[in-house]
């Protein structure tokens, strides 16, 4: 007998990407910044590091959410603090889905929202990206549980009461593909939801458009936020919740009750207050982002409009194998993440690094066009 909940011995559980152990490679494979965070951030941490560590932080990390609700324009209650988005993204599942529930997302993008739904015993519903990569009309619907819709949703067994679907979670910018779905859009589709909308705004820092203003119109909708890309702290792990008062406040009886640290609190609030690093970085970042994808795109490559700092790259040659690409690269000191999605496509994200190691790639996939291996 297992004393394990089925469903969980049931999942396969989130595989984050490849971490290498030394310096051997250039990580290209998890969208990290590849700039050093601003300063402030590492004095605001031995700063705190030299007063000591005996004390509890505080536990809802008062003094970045009051830098962060003057940088969005809005109060301190509107921020919730979290152990990395992912944390986050795990509290929110736990406050508004329950077993048996149904959490939506679109197919494909970030691979957690599933497992996160798994942990919890409830259903998720996966809505299918058009070739586009814009969304179809059911995304903003009720669920059905037509197993063969034109939406290509992956099939709901067992039926679907129509106040099942919970909470919908929507990245965006998307991942891989790093696309925008615009704002507008985005405030339709909360606004036909029969649920709670959750904008997972990971990369919205390299796109300059984000949905906070719509946070401020309606209740149901809540961004989530990373201090892990735009910011280059992904080893701190720090991230945040931007939503109304009333949706912060039950949010916060879920979380852990000091589920970020002294050292985190002091940094992200540092760096959130230094805006001028943050425009310069994002900056360069966006430079080489629109060389890297012009130059897929003459290599061949089908690479749709990136906001976000990786290109999504898929090569729509017939008996193209795109692990065979990733691993030439690896093999040559490249990292990039080789994605393989059931019932889509494959292909290699590719996070966007200084000039010197998008250049170096850029001309590794070249030689391996030319025939290399
Ligand atoms: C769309 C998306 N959301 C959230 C995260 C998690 O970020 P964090 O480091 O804040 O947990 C990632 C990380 O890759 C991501 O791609």
């Amino acid at each position: 007998m297992s004393f394990i909940r089925p469903n969980v011995e049931a999942m396969a559980g989130y595989v984050p990407g490849e971490q290498p152990k030394g310096d051997e490679a250039v990580k290209l494979n998890t969208n990290e910044n590849p700039y050093r965070a601003s300063e402030k951030a590492y004095d605001a941490i031995r700063a705190v590091a030299d007063r000591g560590l005996s004390r509890y932080p505080n536990a809802v990390g008062q003094a970045f959410r009051e830098a962060a609700a003057a940088l969005y324009g809005v109060e301190p209650d509107w921020i919730m603090c979290g152990n990395g988005s992912d944390d986050i993204l795990t509290v929110l599942t736990r406050t508004f889905v329950g077993e048996n529930q149904l959490l939506r997302l679109p197919y494909p993008s970030y691979i957690l929202y599933k497992s996160l739904a798994e942990i919890q015993g409830a259903r998720s519903e996966e809505v299918y990206f058009q070739d586009d990569w814009t969304l179809p009309d059911y995304f903003s619907q009720v669920p059905t549980s037509a197993p063969t819709a034109p939406f290509r949703v992956n099939p709901l067994e067992g039926g679907v009461a129509p106040d099942s679907l919970r909470l919908v979670y929507l990245p965006n910018p998307n991942s891989p593909s790093g696309t925008l779905i615009p704002v507008e859009e985005i405030e339709k589709i909360a606004n036909s939801l029969p649920c709670p909308l959750v904008v997972d705004e990971a990369y919205a820092d390299f796109a300059g458009v984000s949905c906070v203003d719509l946070v401020k119109r309606n209740p149901r909708v809540m961004i989530t936020r990373t201090m892990s890309k735009s910011y280059a702290l992904a080893g701190l792990r720090f991230g945040f919740l931007i939503a109304q008062p009333e949706m912060i406040e039950q949010t916060l009886k879920v979380k852990d009750s000091y589920n970020c640290d002294a050292l985190s609190i002091a940094a992200a609030t540092a760096a959130i207050q230094d805006q001028e690093w943050l425009q310069a970085t994002t900056k360069k970042i966006v430079a080489t982002r629109e060389r890297q994808q012009q130059k897929m795109r003459e290599l061949g490559f089908v690479v749709p409009e990136s906001r976000a700092n990786f290109t999504w790259n898929v090569c729509p040659e017939n008996n193209f194998n795109h692990e065979e690409l990733y691993l030439f690269l690896k093999k040559n000191g490249y990292l990039v993440r080789y994605m393989k999605y059931p019932a889509w496509s494959d292909g290699l994200r590719i996070s966007v690094g200084r000039d010197e190691d998008a250049d170096a790639c850029l001309a590794l996939v070249e030689r391996f066009m030319n025939g290399e291996r």
